[in-house]
């Protein structure tokens, strides 16, 4: 009886974990402790290493395994910035991403790490790379209110598509698959395809703002550049709007409707856990022991290996 409470509440905890993807909001509290370096390498050994590498150089024991590579930290280039191409992030960028996690890949979210253990593994990311030091970063790109939705601007969308070149790599429909998404490369050589844009989730969040994001920061590191210069707000609006038009799709999802790598990053974060544990550390860095090997032999039952 006490058993299946107990395993029914560990489910009920890994659930809630993936379902905060969906409910995860930019509300953080106003109150941010001190920087704590001690605390965020030891929330990094225990949740991060396995993939980012210990260094922080994207060399961790799984990354081989993982088609979208972890991030390297050392060179203090950031995909996802609210500030403008080439720029550092915010802190409360890297927060969000860690909170968010990377929808498709096998960055999970980190919802089980407390605020304030994502603060201080966000400032201790920090320390990988010099450019922390001896930049700042650029006040962010404004995102202005959203325009109401019309037909009108779901067509110019439509036109700044073409007008933009954004057919070049993502394809005239809009699927990933335009004349030179086969010959991209990201900054460290690796092949990188553009997102099939007619396809949900995105990597960078679910909301028309962070499409929005997107296109007026680019993606640092990757061929997708930065239109804020180049587009009106409106247009990017515009933009937004032609995407969400577009992306009528889902990607299939599996066990615990989690999508792409989602699923590799649970199985590697779950060793992690049990890594952290015989160590002494814990669930996930946390000193709460609730992954144990039930929860692992269950895990590999259900994902039926
Ligand atoms: C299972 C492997 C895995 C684990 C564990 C993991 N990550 Fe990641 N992480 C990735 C991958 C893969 C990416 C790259 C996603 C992409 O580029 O599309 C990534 C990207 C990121 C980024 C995005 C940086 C950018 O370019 O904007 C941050 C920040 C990050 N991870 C922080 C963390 C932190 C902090 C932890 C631990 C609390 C962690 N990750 C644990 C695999 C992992
Ligand atoms: C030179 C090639 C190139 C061009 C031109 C380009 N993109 Fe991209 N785009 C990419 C690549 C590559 C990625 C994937 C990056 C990744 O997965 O990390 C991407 C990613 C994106 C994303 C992020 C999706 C997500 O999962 O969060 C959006 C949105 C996007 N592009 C929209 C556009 C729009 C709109 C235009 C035109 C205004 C455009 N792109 C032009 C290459 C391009």
């Amino acid at each position: 009886m006490t058993k299946t409470l107990s395993v029914t509440c560990r489910l009920l905890l890994i659930l809630g974990v993936f379902f905060a993807y969906e409910f995860y909001s930019d509300r953080v509290s106003v109150a941010r402790a001190e920087p704590d370096i001690r605390l965020g390498e030891q929330i990094y050994r225990a949740n991060c290493a396995a993939c980012h590498g210990d260094r922080g150089d994207g060399k961790g024991p799984e990354a081989n395994r993982l088609e979208t590579k972890p991030r390297d930290f050392t060179t203090g280039v950031y995909k996802f910035r609210s500030t403008p191409s080439g720029s550092l992030p915010l802190d409360q960028d890297i927060f969000r991403t860690i909170s968010r996690g990377v929808r498709g890949t096998s960055m999970l979210a980190q919802l089980h790490l407390s605020e304030n253990e994502r603060w201080a593994v966000t400032d201790y990311l920090k320390t990988f790379s010099q450019r922390f030091k001896f930049e700042k970063p650029v006040d962010p790109v404004p995102i202005p209110a959203r325009p109401p939705t019309s037909r009108e601007i779901i067509a110019l969308g439509n036109r700044m598509y073409t007008n933009a070149g954004c057919n070049q790599c993502h394809g005239v429909q809009g699927k990933g698959d335009g004349r030179s998404a086969t010959e991209l490369k990201d900054e460290s050589g690796n092949p990188i395809a553009p997102t099939n844009l007619t396809i949900k989730p995105f990597k960078s969040g679910p909301g028309p703002e962070d499409l929005y994001r997107t296109i007026s920061t680019g993606l640092n590191g990757t061929p997708m550049p930065s239109y804020a210069d180049v587009l009106a707000p409106e247009e990017r609006w515009a933009l937004v709007f032609h995407i969400l038009s577009i992306a009528t799709q889902q990607r299939p999802r599996g066990m615990m409707g989690l999508v792409g790598e989602e699923v590799q990053g649970m199985r590697i974060d779950m060793r992690a856990a049990m890594a952290g544990m015989m160590r002494g550390g814990g669930m996930m860095g946390r000193g709460g022991g609730m992954m144990d090997r039930n929860m692992r032999d269950m895990m590999k039952d259900m994902m039926g290996r």
